[in-house]
């Protein structure tokens, strides 16, 4: 984990300084893929530096020299319409090369809930979310627990219907497709799921399981228990496990194994959602190694949920943070650490850099503000700010709808007073200093 971010590491995870290498030699190299390319011709050689390494340090350089500039909410335009977010809020620059892997706008889904009183009441999960995914970024969602996080990867996998909105995957409308026709998606767009122990039918044997999401891409009878065997070692595991059931391994083999899995179609996006948080603290680092390393070598994006900071600070490219159904920021990786401007966001950050601090892994969490009271869905029917009852920075205005907004260059916040909080929290900082 990196002094920037404050946080304590992920045990097993790299350094910042042994995962990038800087060159910008390679930019643009393989950010676009062929249908029906061939397998990686050579197995997977942990910590090489790659195209997609070398890409990610010159965008860091970038976003550092934005980050600390100061801007004004005047700079910025209000964005009108969800498409206009959707389309401005552009992939990394390593990805500027063409249009977006995954383009989602204004996504909504409603539920209908029980309430404490038995009474069915609609539920809006997800409301209005726009975002892109680049080809092998990492998007990651973030937010507390029933924010609408696993909603959204259930809807682009087509688990469930959207209510609204649109999904445009590899240029192609694929929200409102049949079944039948979702088929042709399916080996194209994969799903790593939180428990793996939840995730394996434990009467398969593993080969079964792995031999499954193989013939979505045409592996033939004949080479299944090659392939099998090369998928086992891709993510470091031995192919004598493929003969055992699920009961037989530990929870980070299965993650491993799970994640082979998903791999094994080769496909072009995959969701991964909260992919270390059932697993031991002890492993939770090699399966964050493990997943960058793979995006690599595989050229894969990545939308990652998880309400872990340090796994975002460890993988994302770009984050988007939830509440209650709702994107309120939308920027950069490294702009959300260094500038958070949503106060849930300094909130969020706050929170897990006072564990930090306990951990003795960080030594500063000035200003970022603690949020009164927990999430309740009864906020979700707020005409007004979502946030208002529980946000330490509230007042009148924040009871009219709140929008997206551009605050900074590629970076949206929906908080009227995002700008005017940064300045008061910098203003008491230094005061306090
Ligand atoms: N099938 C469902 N029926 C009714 N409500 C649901 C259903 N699935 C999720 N929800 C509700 O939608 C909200 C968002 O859930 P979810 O997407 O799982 O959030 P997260 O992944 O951020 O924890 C929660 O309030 C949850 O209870
Ligand atoms: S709009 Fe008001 S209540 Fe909402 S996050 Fe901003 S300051 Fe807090
Ligand atoms: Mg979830």
């Amino acid at each position: 984990m990196g002094p920037r971010s404050g946080f304590s590491r992920i045990p097993g995870t790299r350094t910042p300084a042994s995962s990038f290498v800087a060159s910008t030699d390679n930019r643009g190299s393989g950010c676009t893929r062929s249908r029906g390319r061939s397998p990686p011709s050579r197995p997977l050689i942990r910590g090489v530096p790659s195209p997609t390494a070398a890409r990610r340090s010159g965008r860091s350089a970038t976003h550092r020299s934005l980050s600390s500039a100061r801007w004004t909410a005047e700079r910025w335009p209000v964005i009108e319409s969800e498409t206009q977010i959707a389309a401005s809020t552009s992939p990394s620059p390593r990805d500027d090369h063409g249009s977006p892997l995954l383009q989602v706008d204004g996504l909504v889904k409603d539920y209908v809930r029980t309430d404490a009183s038995l009474r069915r009441r609609p539920l809006r999960a997800v409301d209005g979310v726009s975002f892109t995914v680049g080809r092998s970024e990492t998007f990651a969602l973030v937010g507390e627990s029933g924010s609408g996080k696993s909603t959204v990867g259930r809807v682009l996998l087509r688990l469930t219907e959207q209510t609204a909105g649109s999904i445009v995957f590899d240029g192609e409308e694929i929200g409102r497709l049949s079944e039948r026709q979702a088929r042709r998606f399916r080996h194209r767009i994969q799903m790593l799921f939180q428990d793996p122990m939840a995730a394996f039918d434990p009467r398969m044997t593993i080969r079964e399981s792995l031999a499954e999401f193989l013939r979505l891409r045409g592996v033939p009878r004949s080479a299944v228990n090659s392939e099998v065997a090369r998928a086992l070692a891709s993510v470091g595991l031995d192919s004598d496990l493929a003969r055992r059931r699920p009961g037989a391994l530990s929870g980070g083999q299965l993650q491993r194994v799970g994640v082979a899995r998903a791999l094994a179609p080769e496909p072009e996006l995959v969701f991964l959602d909260e992919p270390t948080s059932a697993l031991d603290v002890s492993i939770r680092g090699q399966i964050v190694n493990l997943l960058s390393e793979l995006q690599e070598t595989q050229s894969v994006g990545y939308v990652l949920v998880t309400h872990d900071l340090r796994v975002v600070e460890a993988m994302a490219d770009r984050v988007g943070v939830m509440y209650l159904g709702q994107l309120v920021e939308v920027c950069a990786k490294e702009e959300l650490f260094e500038r958070p401007l949503h106060p849930y966001t300094r909130a969020l950050i706050g929170v897990t850099r006072r564990s930090a601090i306990a951990e003795g892994a960080a030594d500063h969490a000035v200003g970022l503000g603690r949020l009164h009271g927990e999430l309740s869905l009864e906020h979700a029917e707020r005409e007004g700010c979502r946030l208002a009852p529980r946000c330490p920075f509230a007042e009148a205005r924040c009871e009219e709808p709140q929008e997206l907004v551009q605050v900074a260059p590629a970076h949206w916040a929906r908080c009227w007073k995002a700008l005017d909080v940064e300045q008061q929290v910098d203003a008491d900082a230094t005061k306090g200093s």
